[in-house]
């Protein structure tokens, strides 16, 4: 069934999600094999908490779970799902970021560890959970990492973590309360490769310190997540085990003088799923306009808003019988003129009804897609070599007006 896109449109409906299983199992052994040699060359426990985020199918959620992979979550939605695919309490991290006294209630009422972005989050958790053990989130003010300023979480731009200058007032915030800081978090932004391991390094460098200077006691520390893969076809994988190399040689040093700390964590969202994920859909229409070839396609900004939001490059392919080359925009059926896909790239010239292949789709695909303009989320599919299991149905029409009050 693998690679019979028009056999899987035809049965699941155009657009489509589909995850490739080999590839997904083989991101999450490369995963297990960095924590392990971390864990081994650091002699203290390391654990790897998928980001729910990037995808958050349970199907896939399970993948993770047999390989010892834990997950963070962000919302309630999140967390009921990763309950629901039997990751224990201390299995699950909430990462979380101006929420509400009933979300808070809700994580402690789990008994699940958060982590709290800023001072008066911390002042509303200690008012209503008072005595409680709880993680920090810090921005180490670094330059950070990411593939767009959208992205990039540390420094003077972003909204996320607390920063030195409201150490004082933070520590005086949790005796009142009697709140235990017993983790230190921090996330630096989403995708580096090998050209960007120096900035995450310097990163990690950067929030040690901190903590060596400020904190006191510190059980866990979480380096976040970030790790990216190559949407382009010139870009290399991420080598994790040089990725653990330099971190083994900044974190053993910090460990000797640091003796409370107990724990590592990391938090890959992207690396996980992305590169197992393709976004199928079908050629719906084909326009020569201003000296521009315009490929239309039924894969709107609503499925896949990545380039929309980011200028973020996906892969595209045509499956034709053609052979002609033209260079076109791929966009889709949204009425917005930033509706577009790919732009200025060369493609064998489609005819209406041709399959159009989006690569690198697996993470931040669906879990970012909408109903913009009253579009349908498309179904997901798992792909093994020899069969395939649907394993997210297709919104209908009447699902989504189902919550409508008419
Ligand atoms: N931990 C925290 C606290 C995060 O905010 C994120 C991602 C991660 C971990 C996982 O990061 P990753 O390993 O996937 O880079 N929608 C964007 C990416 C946003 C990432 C947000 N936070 C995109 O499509 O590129």
């Amino acid at each position: 069934m693998k690679n019979n896109y028009k056999e899987l449109l035809e049965k699941y409906g155009s657009p489509l999600y589909v995850y490739e299983y080999d590839i997904l199992m083989d991101r999450c052994q490369k995963m297990s094999d960095f924590k392990n040699y971390l864990e081994k060359n650091i002699n203290k426990k390391v654990n790897m908490h998928y980001s729910t985020k990037a995808n958050n199918n349970p199907a896939i959620l399970k993948v993770i779970k047999e390989h010892g992979i834990y997950v963070d979550c962000m919302s309630p939605l999140e967390l009921s799902i990763n309950q629901k695919c039997g990751f224990k309490n201390y299995e699950i991290l909430y990462v979380c970021n101006n929420i509400t006294k009933e979300e808070m209630s809700l994580v402690n009422k789990n008994n699940i560890l958060i982590c709290l972005d800023s001072i008066s989050q911390v002042e509303t958790w200690g008012s209503i959970n008072p005595n409680t053990e709880i993680m920090i989130r810090i921005n180490p003010n670094t330059k950070g990492v990411g593939h767009s300023s959208s992205v990039v979480t540390s420094g003077k731009e972003t909204k996320f973590g607390i920063t030195e200058d409201n150490f004082s007032e933070l520590f005086s915030i949790c005796k009142q309360h009697n709140l235990k800081i017993i983790g230190i978090h921090q996330h630096l932004g989403s995708l580096f490769l090998n050209d960007k391991v120096n900035d995450y390094i310097a990163g990690v460098k950067a929030g040690l310190d901190i903590i060596k200077n400020d904190f006191k006691d510190i059980k866990i520390i979480d380096l976040g997540g970030g790790f990216g893969v190559p949407y382009m076809e010139l870009e290399d994988q991420l080598d994790l085990i040089g990725v653990a190399d330099e971190l083994i040689a900044v974190l053993n040093p910090f460990i000797d003088s640091y003796p409370s700390v107990e724990e590592f964590k990391f938090e890959p969202g992207r690396f996980i799923p992305c590169e197992a994920g393709l976004l199928i859909g079908t050629v719906t229409a084909l326009k020569h306009e201003n000296n521009t070839w315009w490929i239309g396609t039924d894969i709107g900004m609503n499925e896949l808003v990545r380039p929309s939001m980011y200028d973020a490059y996906h892969h595209v392919k045509v499956l034709t019988n053609n052979t002609e080359e033209i260079t076109a925009n791929v966009c889709g059926n949204i009425c917005e003129s930033g509706d577009v896909l790919a732009k200025k790239r060369v493609l064998i010239k489609p005819n209406i009804g041709d399959i159009i292949i989006v690569e690198n789709a697996g993470a931040y695909g669906y879990s970012m897609a909408s109903n913009y303009t009253g579009r349908l989320r498309p179904a997901e599919v798992m792909l093994y070599s020899d069969s395939e299991k649907l394993i997210r149905k297709r919104e209908t029409i009447e699902y989504l007006e189902s919550n409508i009050i008419w």
